[in-house]
């Protein structure tokens, strides 16, 4: 087990939401899903330790970004520490709420995959609501977001996206859903328009 994660939880039990890092099963169920050939841009919300950000980074093309927004600073520090020969990776210590500034700021027009590991459950109704509306907006047409939960509940709120596609994913303690939604106007059972390529601007 993770010694810092444990001890992040017991700092913050409801922001950490568990108290062992994801199983490498999971991991690597979750990284499947992501077609690396035509990523460019991936987000991830509430990387943690980091167990789904190293998977994604050593899969990952060499002209891919990374983007981690991790709220919890010890964590974010631990990441920045694993990262520091990696300039693909950047650790961004913030609330997963501040995706679009971000983006904004880096100068990058969408993602092509959003990757969420944050306790959506407990949010407040408004807060959940904003948050997936602004993934939804920040990722291209086609574009995924990939969300490993408890709970299964985030689908009823999360109606924007045109595709929602789920599993119940046993090899992990808890068991989780991973459901992947995908946003509009992407050509069905094909991958996402890469971000750096695309025209498309919002
Ligand atoms: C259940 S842990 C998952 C950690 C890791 N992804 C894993 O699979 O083991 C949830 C993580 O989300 C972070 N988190 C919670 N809310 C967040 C938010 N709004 N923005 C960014 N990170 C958040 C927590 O600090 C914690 O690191």
């Amino acid at each position: 087990m993770s010694v810092l994660f444990f001890k992040r939880f017991l700092k913050r039990p409801f922001q950490i939401a568990s108290i062992v890092p994801s199983s490498k099963a999971l991991v690597e169920r979750v990284s499947d899903k992501i077609d690396f050939d035509q990523a460019r841009v991936i987000a991830e919300y509430g990387p943690g330790e980091g167990v789904h950000s190293r998977e994604i980074a050593r899969r990952m093309r060499p002209d891919c970004q990374l983007l981690l927004f991790e709220i919890d600073a010890a964590f974010s520090r631990d990441l920045s520490r694993q990262f520091s020969d990696d300039a693909r990776v950047h650790v961004i210590n913030d609330n997963a709420a501040h995706l679009q500034r971000e983006l904004d700021r880096r100068g990058i027009e969408a993602c092509d995959y959003i990757v969420s590991g944050i306790p959506f459950s407990i949010l407040q109704i408004d807060k959940k609501r904003d948050l997936l509306q602004q993934t939804h907006d920040a990722l291209v047409p086609g574009g995924r977001f990939i969300i490993y939960q408890v709970t299964n509940e985030l689908k009823q709120h999360a109606k924007i996206f045109e595709h929602a596609k789920s599993e119940y994913f046993l090899q992990n303690i808890p068991p989780m859903f991973i459901t992947v939604f995908e946003r509009a106007n992407g050509r069905n059972g094909e991958a996402p328009v890469a971000a750096a390529a695309s025209s498309f601007r919002r």
